[in-house]
C-alpha cells in the first residue's frame, strides 16, 4: 500500500517540476508575483532531488522487505500450506505471549503488535481470495461461518489493546483468545480446505496459490 502512496506523491512532484521549470523560462518577464502559489523556489532542486531520492530509497527497502517475505512464503508450496504456516506462526506468538508475566509490559505491546500485524495479512489473503473462492465452489456457508471468526479475532485485539498490558485478567484474555485462533485454524486445515482443494483443479490450485501470494506480498 505505501508504495502506491509513494508512486502517487512521486508523480505528483514530477509535474509540479515540469510546471516550475516552464515557468521559470517565462521568468524575466513577469514579476514573482504572477507566479504560480505552487511554483518551486530557485533553490528546489536539490532539496526535489533529495526529496526524490528518499522517496527511491525507500520504495527499494520496502520492495526488499516485502520480496523477502514473498520469498520466503513462496518456498512453503501451495496456497493451503502456506497459510497453515501462518497458523502456526501466530500460535506460537501466542505461547510467548502466554509465558509473560505482568510486569513484562512492554514486551506484551510488542507480541501483540506482531500478531495483529500477522492476523491482519492472514486474514487478508482469506477474505479477499480463499473464502471467495469458497464461495465460488458452493461452500459459501462455511466461507461465511470462517468470515465471521475473524470479525471475534479483530474483537481480541480491540479488547486487548484497551484493557492494557498489565491487566490483572490480560493472560485470561490471551488464552481465550489462542482457543478461538486454535479452533478456527483447526476447522480450516482439517475440514474447510482439504475439501475444497480436493474439489480444484490443477490449474485452479495454482491460480489461488498464485492470487494468496500476490496478497500476501502487498499486504507484508
Ligand atoms: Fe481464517
Ligand atoms: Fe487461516
Amino acid at each position: 500500500m505505501a508504495t502506491r502512496t509513494q508512486t502517487r506523491t512521486s508523480t505528483r512532484t514530477n509535474s509540479n517540476r515540469n510546471r516550475s521549470s516552464e515557468e521559470d523560462r517565462g521568468s524575466s518577464s513577469s514579476s514573482s508575483k504572477d507566479r504560480s502559489a505552487f511554483s518551486w523556489g530557485e533553490n528546489a532542486g536539490p532539496l526535489l532531488g533529495a526529496a526524490l531520492a528518499g522517496v527511491a530509497i525507500g520504495f527499494a527497502a520496502n520492495y526488499g522487505r516485502k520480496a523477502l517475505m514473498q520469498g520466503m512464503e513462496a518456498a512453503t508450496g501451495d496456497w493451503d500450506e502456506m497459510l497453515a504456516a501462518e497458523h502456526d506462526m501466530a500460535l506460537a506468538v501466542f505461547d510467548k505471549m502466554l509465558a509473560t508475566d505482568q510486569t513484562q509490559t512492554f514486551k506484551r505491546k510488542m507480541l501483540l503488535m506482531k500478531l495483529t500485524h500477522a492476523l491482519d495479512k492472514h486474514a487478508h489473503q482469506e477474505e479477499m481470495v480463499v473464502y471467495p473462492a469458497l464461495r465460488e465452489a458452493n461452500e459459501a456457508v462455511s466461507a461465511d461461518q470462517l468470515e465471521g471468526e475473524h470479525g471475534y479475532i479483530k474483537t481480541f485485539i480491540y479488547e486487548l489493546n484497551k484493557m492494557g498490558a498489565d491487566s490483572n485478567n490480560w493472560l485470561e484474555k490471551v488464552r481465550e483468545f489462542r482457543d478461538l485462533v486454535s479452533r478456527h485454524a483447526h476447522m480450516e486445515e482439517e475440514e474447510v480446505f482439504p475439501r475444497f482443494k480436493q474439489s480444484m483443479s490443477e490449474e485452479q490450485n495454482a491460480r489461488v496459490t498464485s492470487l494468496v501470494n500476490r496478497d500476501g506480498f502487498w499486504m507484508a
